[in-house]
């Protein structure tokens, strides 16, 4: 049973217009995606910032929309010039399906996205959150966000401490977000949740003290604001190793495109093995060993071993699908960070 404090019953008249004017004080006004009402802006950036700090979308969102100005212009783009923009950004899906979103936006929409969380949420890609925050951004729609950031505001504020790995519960914490809803400012009300989640609410040493709603907030009552979210499905991480053949062959490097399906589905990629005896069986010449690479996924971190081979001469067919990159056009293709900044490392890329 969940046990909420009295303190919950005082919050809620309170709650909504002590977010809004802290939004209009102390939240964020000038990020790029702010300035614009327009549905492809604002979508484009609430999928760039699901899983991706302001800070680094902030590098993509300006480059990509000179790329791709309208929906229009995304849809028709191939997918290798998308991957190529969103390359770095990393959780390659949402570049995928952003693409076919466009393309759903364009041939079944007649290129204007639809005005309610409850048709945008049909699109592909867009969650019930990251709708409710279109519709409340462009068109005012009373449509409650909850996503990681705002399930920790509201479950610390009300006291919310039943699992949310149980979808009932998760139902529950998505009914509180609906009616702490407030009548008016909704583009206010969302900012300033996603704002206090991310630079007040935090995770850990969370800053109570600058908290619009401190007055009102069960978990500080209770001491203990780190102890929500409550959330018993841990994701268990794994190890993955794999050796990586980098083919260099007059100022080219040999590029196969990734699996359609797993990590990195439709970017391009060095050759991959699972041992450093399945590589040499493939390519039994000299290599030459490059550092390790370390990089971290949301399930599992993977050690990379990249083995180098400068060819010369005659062009030389390497084994299986691919073919040779100039390195000075590498910009143009999608890649994987950690790969763009290992063949960064020997020249300009
Ligand atoms: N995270 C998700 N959406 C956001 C937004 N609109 N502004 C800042 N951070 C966000």
């Amino acid at each position: 049973m969940s046990r909420r404090l009295p303190c919950t019953a005082a919050l809620r008249p309170h709650f909504a217009p002590a977010v809004i004017a802290w939004q209009r004080t102390h939240g964020r006004h000038d990020l790029p995606w702010q300035r614009s009402r327009e549905p492809y802006h604002v979508w484009l950036s609430e999928i760039m910032l699901q899983q991706t700090q302001v800070s680094t979308v902030l590098a993509y969102y300006e480059r990509f929309l000179q790329r791709f100005p309208d929906v229009r212009a995304l849809a028709r783009a191939g997918s290798d010039e998308v991957m190529a923009a969103w390359s770095g950004l990393g959780y390659y899906s949402r570049a995928r399906n952003l693409h076919r979103c466009a393309q759903v936006v364009v041939d079944e929409h007649g290129g204007q996205f639809p005005r309610t969380a409850q048709a945008l949420a049909e699109l592909p890609g867009i969650g019930r959150s990251t709708a409710a925050a279109i519709a409340a951004f462009c068109f005012g729609e009373r449509a409650a966000i909850l996503d990681g950031n705002v399930k920790r505001v509201l479950t610390r504020v009300l006291g919310f401490d039943e699992d949310l790995a149980q979808a009932r519960h998760e139902r529950a914490l998505w009914e509180e977000a609906t009616s702490l809803l407030p009548e008016q400012d909704m583009t206010a009300y969302t900012q300033g949740l996603m704002d206090l989640g991310a630079t007040v609410c935090t995770a850990r040493s969370p800053r109570c003290s600058h908290c619009p709603v401190q007055a009102w907030c069960a978990a500080r009552a209770e001491g203990r604001p780190e102890a929500y979210p409550v959330h018993t499905r841990k994701l268990r991480r794994s190890r993955r190793e794999h050796w990586w053949l980098w083919l260099e062959h007059e100022g080219r490097v040999w590029l196969q495109p990734r699996p359609a399906h797993g990590v990195w589905a439709g970017l391009h990629s060095l050759p991959e093995y699972d041992s450093e005896a399945a590589l040499q069986a493939d390519w039994p010449g000299p290599l030459i060993p490059w550092p390790s690479i370390s990089h971290a996924l949301t399930h599992f971190d993977w050690l990379l071993h990249p083995r180098q081979c400068v060819l010369h001469g005659p062009e030389p067919r390497p084994p299986g699908p691919g073919q040779w990159v100039a390195y000075e056009a590498l910009a143009d293709w999608g890649l994987p960070a950690p790969l763009r900044k290992l063949l960064a490392s020997r020249g300009p890329v």
